[in-house]
């Protein structure tokens, strides 16, 4: 039912645990089954120095949200906000039909994450030039 690779990914999850002081959080879920999943950031110079994540789920959900931080890390935010979740399914080998939509949710996290520090930077950058 699962890929060799999402199994590895959930059996030894990449970047798991809280990071303090994020730049950034994401917080995402599916309520219908109940997992929720959080992305920390850490953010320099434009790109993702560190990633982490926490996600309380089933395999599939624990196991993209894995894949997706080994992804992301090192990335510009510009290229880690391009990543998709059909990408992140193809890195997993695939998802089982019943799992592609309600665990696959990474993407969306990341985005998240990733929108609110560039709307705080801006909001910063405007009350700075207020001044
Ligand atoms: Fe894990 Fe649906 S059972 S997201």
């Amino acid at each position: 039912m699962y890929s060799k690779t999402l199994i590895d990914h959930f059996r030894n999850p990449r970047n798991m645990g809280r990071m303090e002081n994020p730049d950034a959080v994401g917080k995402g879920g599916n309520p219908v089954c109940g997992d929720v999943m959080y992305i920390y950031l850490k953010i320099k110079d434009n790109r993702i120095e560190d990633i982490k994540f926490e996600t309380f789920g089933c395999a599939a959900a624990i196991g993209t949200t894995s894949m997706i931080t080994e992804m992301a890390k090192g990335k510009t935010l510009e290229e880690a906000m391009k990543i998709t979740k059909k990408d992140v399914e193809n890195a997993v080998g695939g998802l089982p039909p019943i799992k592609r939509h309600c665990s696959n949710l990474s993407a969306d996290v990341l985005r998240k994450a990733i929108e609110k520090y560039l709307a705080e930077q801006k909001a910063k950058s405007g009350k700075k030039k207020g001044k």
